[in-house]
């Protein structure tokens, strides 16, 4: 079935040889970024696996992934059509359907400029710098009182459990204007979601390419679909609350700016119709999803790093007392002062690369790189996780180590450096909320290790093997935290 008319020229990518009707699953096992690392030591950076009947074509490599996604973007900035991606948000979000590439580049366009609109845009008034910064220190002052009652009441607290609600609470600011109580449930309900979840959006779940596997009982596929339910209502209500309190003089937040967009659009006679109002008030679902997942498994992996690493958290903390203080609360303008942590986030990005692939890709025409030919259509998995592993571009790799950031007097980041790290994507799909989520892991850590040192339990060994998924999760764990006020004294 896959035999392609290959260009006089080029040659068709190498690869291990498929078994019938289930390809190279088994090969794939429970560790995809692991398994597609080592299958392109052996192939090279651009290699073909099957799976199921499907061909799927993995890319790693700093240069070649750049070629592929900066140098030739147009050619692989397509979404495969997917099971899992025809589920979500009912098959309309910006950043997983197949959607034709002028209607996602107006949605795209949208969210990002109402994006911009109510995180970054300077503000004078409030006395923060801008929404963003608002957001994150009022949040931040609430997780810190979270965490302290745990340990007042517990002796300790599962990271992840509440940084997700303070990060949730970030991005629904932005997005409907609300924050909820770190008890509310039907929050809870949402961003606590089982881990498992993640392994139906990742790279390679195996009922993405073999039909016959979505008519089994699936209890993942099952809970995916619920979460999905529960959080389509739940944003539907509130755009529905929106649509009713609308007034195009009082824009309130992204909703109300993506609803106003729909309205301004009615009265314009050259507006491009195919939009659909539903596709362009839709794109909150995304920014909503898409900005409380990846932030907090960021900033909980960031935490987990710092009760491992006690000697690097005790560094960091010297700086910000020295080029902060401990008297007022940091801000975004920090960033420069605080070059460790700037170089501490790069390597928690890089060591953990919790987003080990981007969204898959796909063709959208045929092409050609590295000599190999890549027919349209073509789903393509660019492994960011070997990027940042890739022993060529790093020392010793495993090991974690902030300072290869630093310049050798320890004042300045290597901006070279930095940019080897690869966890947003690349290119035209390049992750809309880059300046935000890198903003916000900056500023709540800030916060946080100004406030608190984090500590491991005594006895307690810290395991910090990722769980595979879409982001992939570090294990469950107790951790504790102390006051530094307390410590001063
Ligand atoms: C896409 C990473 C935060 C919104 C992506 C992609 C990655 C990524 C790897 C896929 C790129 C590709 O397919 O090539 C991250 C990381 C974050 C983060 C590591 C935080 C540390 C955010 C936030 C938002 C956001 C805060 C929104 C407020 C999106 C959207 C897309 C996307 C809408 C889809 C873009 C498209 O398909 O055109 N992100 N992201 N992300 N991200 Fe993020």
């Amino acid at each position: 079935i896959l035999r392609t008319n290959v260009p006089e020229g080029l040659r068709q990518p190498p690869g291990p040889k498929p078994f019938p009707v289930i390809g190279n699953v088994l090969e794939l096992g429970h560790n995809p970024h692991l398994s597609l690392t080592a299958m392109g030591q052996r192939y090279g950076p651009v290699f073909q696996i099957q799976i199921g009947t499907r061909p799927v074509v993995v890319l790693s490599g700093n240069d070649t992934v750049r070629q592929a996604l900066i140098k030739q973007g147009e050619d692989f900035a397509g979404r495969p059509d997917l099971h899992s991606f025809r589920l979500l948000s009912n098959g309309k979000s910006l950043a997983f359907s197949p959607d034709q590439a002028g209607v996602w580049r107006v949605r795209r366009k949208l969210a990002m400029s109402a994006l911009r609109s109510f995180s970054v845009v300077k503000s004078g008034s409030s006395g923060y710098s801008c929404m963003l910064e608002e957001h994150i220190c009022k949040e931040s002052e609430c997780l810190v009182q979270e965490l302290s009652t745990a340990m007042e009441t517990k002796g300790s607290f599962d990271p992840f459990r509440h940084i997700v609600v303070s990060v949730a609470n970030v991005i629904c600011g932005m997005c409907f204007g609300r924050r909820y109580n770190h008890d509310d449930q039907e929050l809870l309900d949402l961003v606590n979601i089982n881990d498992e979840v993640g392994r139906v959006l990742a790279s390679g779940n195996p009922a993405d390419f073999i039909p016959l596997l979505r008519f089994l009982p699936n209890r993942v596929m099952k809970e995916f679909l619920e979460v999905n339910d529960r959080f389509l209502k739940f944003v539907q209500k509130i755009v529905t609350e929106h649509y009713n309190s609308f007034d195009k003089n009082n824009i309130r937040d992204i909703t109300d700016s993506l609803i106003e967009h729909c309205e301004d659009r009615r009265l314009d006679e050259n507006s491009n119709l195919q939009v659909s109002d539903e596709k362009i008030v839709s794109i909150v679902n995304d920014l909503f999803g898409a900005g409380f997942d990846t932030v907090s498994t960021a900033l909980s992996w960031a935490v987990v790093y710092l009760a491992a690493y006690p000697e690097i958290q005790a560094k960091l903390h010297q700086q910000l007392k020295e080029n902060v203080g401990m008297d007022r609360t940091p801000t975004l303008d920090d960033k420069l002062k605080l070059p460790l942590l700037e170089a501490f986030i790069l390597e928690v990005f890089r060591h953990s690369s919790f987003l080990p692939f981007t969204i898959p890709h796909c063709t959208t025409k045929d092409t050609a790189l590295n000599g190999f030919f890549i027919p349209k259509n073509t789903c393509i998995f660019i492994n960011q996780w070997q990027i940042n592993h890739d022993p060529t571009i790093w020392i010793e790799p495993s090991t974690f180590n902030p300072e290869r950031f630093l310049s050798p007097d320890g004042t300045d980041v290597n901006k070279l450096t930095a940019e080897k790290v690869v966890v947003f994507g690349l290119g035209k799909r390049r992750c809309v909320g880059e300046a935000i989520g890198r903003a916000e892991v900056f500023l709540f850590l800030a916060i946080l290790l100004q406030r608190l040192h984090f500590h491991k339990l005594p006895g307690q060994t810290l395991d910090l093997t990722p769980k595979y998924g879409l982001t992939m999760k570090h294990k469950t764990c107790q951790l504790g935290a102390r006051p530094r006020a307390q410590e001063a004294a």
